[in-house]
């Protein structure tokens, strides 16, 4: 199962001004992606679908389109619609939802209920940033929106909903990660609906000169989640957690000694890429930095742009990162090298700023709990917590 991902920045227009986001300087910006553009993006989605597929004939594959912002539910229900139409006309009604996936971040603080309704109709899967503590996540009043939010997903949930919530982890929430899981978990566990938890660690903004008030070192994020990694662990009913769950399966395909496996560009192709709302395309949470673009989708196709020599040089800054973090990391060919990409963070020397000391903290705490190379190769298998999402994610 391999998915094509799509982060579509439709619009940076928001009705929030969090402090820590990297789209800051933009969120009055009412530019949008014109109709003209989102066909020239479909088209360009649509033919790599079928490049995978014909690469890829035994593998299933989908694509999923990210309407990413700004604030998405900004935009008119008017515009929702036409490009729906549009996805319907270019890619085949009967594709929607079976190979080709919406989904949608939203802050969730004032989204109209006819819109609210429109994603449900269509299938959109919802993820409300959520933060809980307060502090980062303010109202272009300076007022904080945390309550509102936490309200507005309490309601999903209780008609029966299924959302993501992420979560960015910055100084306001980070000593309250486990409170925060419970709060969620009280959420989930006693409401009709359901939640999974992706939990963010605060990336580097042009509002971040490292003493902001929500500015976070590595360390504590670190620290933090690998003392959620053993609550989680102890959690019989536990959420849905990422990156936990990523991480927990490639160390237990390490421990396994599972066939490694390298997920390099070269060879695997794109997994996801980003469309800026100008057109512009970058490798998915590469720097905005033009210089980085692929070009532009809106000029040239993703055929194209695939043999320009932007393309190539992009490659070769892969590569560059490859060899500086991945080549001789114990984890590499069952991690997915996702985490390289912002292996950079706080100036890191040697491996992933974070990904590397989790997953050596992790493989600490299931040694404690009798699980490694050893046992794991025995007999009889020591118990597994969370197995249900190991095999999900497998
Ligand atoms: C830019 S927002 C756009 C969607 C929508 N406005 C929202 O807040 O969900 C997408 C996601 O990026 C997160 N985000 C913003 N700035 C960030 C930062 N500096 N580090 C990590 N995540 C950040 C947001 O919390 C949100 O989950
Ligand atoms: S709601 Fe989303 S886009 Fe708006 S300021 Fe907050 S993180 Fe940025």
């Amino acid at each position: 199962m391999r998915v094509m991902e799509w982060e579509i920045k439709m619009s940076k227009l928001c009705n929030l001004r969090c402090t820590y986001c990297y789209e800051f300087e933009e969120l009055d910006d009412r530019r949008r992606i014109s109709l003209d553009g989102w066909r020239a993006i479909l088209e360009s989605a649509r033919w790599y679908q079928h490049e995978l597929e014909r690469q890829n004939p035994d593998e299933e594959i989908t694509t999923r389109f990210v309407w990413h912002g700004g604030e998405p539910s900004m935009l008119p229900l008017s515009y929702f619609e036409q490009v729906l139409a549009l996805e319907r006309e270019v890619l085949g009604a009967e594709n929607i939802n079976t190979v080709y996936h919406n989904h949608i971040p939203t802050n969730l603080y004032a989204v109209p209920p006819r819109l609210q309704e429109f994603w449900e109709r269509e299938q959109f899967v919802i993820a409300v940033s959520y933060d809980v503590y307060d502090g980062a996540r303010v109202n272009t009043a300076g007022q904080q929106t945390g309550a509102k939010v936490g309200e507005n997903i309490r309601r999903r949930l209780a008609a029966g909903r299924r959302m993501g919530c992420n979560t960015v982890l910055n100084a306001y929430n980070v000593e309250h990660l486990l409170d925060i899981y419970e709060h969620l978990k009280d959420l989930n566990d006693n409401n009709p609906g359901s939640l999974y938890w992706t939990i963010i660690p605060l990336h580097k903004t042009s509002t971040d000169d490292g003493n902001a008030e929500f500015s976070l070192t590595t360390k504590p994020i670190v620290d933090v989640l690998g003392q959620l990694f053993e609550r989680w662990l102890d959690d019989p009913q536990g959420l849905l957690i990422q990156p936990l769950q990523e991480h927990y399966l490639s160390l237990m395909r390490q421990l396994t000694r599972s066939e490694k496996y390298y997920f390099s560009r070269r060879a695997y192709g794109e997994s996801s890429l980003m469309v800026n709302t100008d057109g512009h395309v970058y490798v998915f949470n590469g720097e905005y930095e033009m210089s980085e673009s692929l070009g532009c989708i809106f000029d040239q196709p993703l055929s194209e742009l695939r043999q320009g020599e932007r393309y190539r040089a992009s490659l070769e800054r892969q590569d560059a990162l490859e060899a500086r973090f991945c080549h001789g990391c114990p984890h590499d060919g069952y991690c997915n090298r996702a985490p390289v990409v912002s292996a950079y963070r706080n100036g890191a020397q040697g491996r992933c700023a974070i990904a590397y000391p989790l997953q050596q903290r992790m493989l600490e705490i299931l040694a404690r709990r009798g699980m490694t190379a050893e046992t794991l190769q025995a007999p009889v298998l020591p118990v597994i917590p969370q197995l249900k999402y190991l095999t999900a994610a497998a």
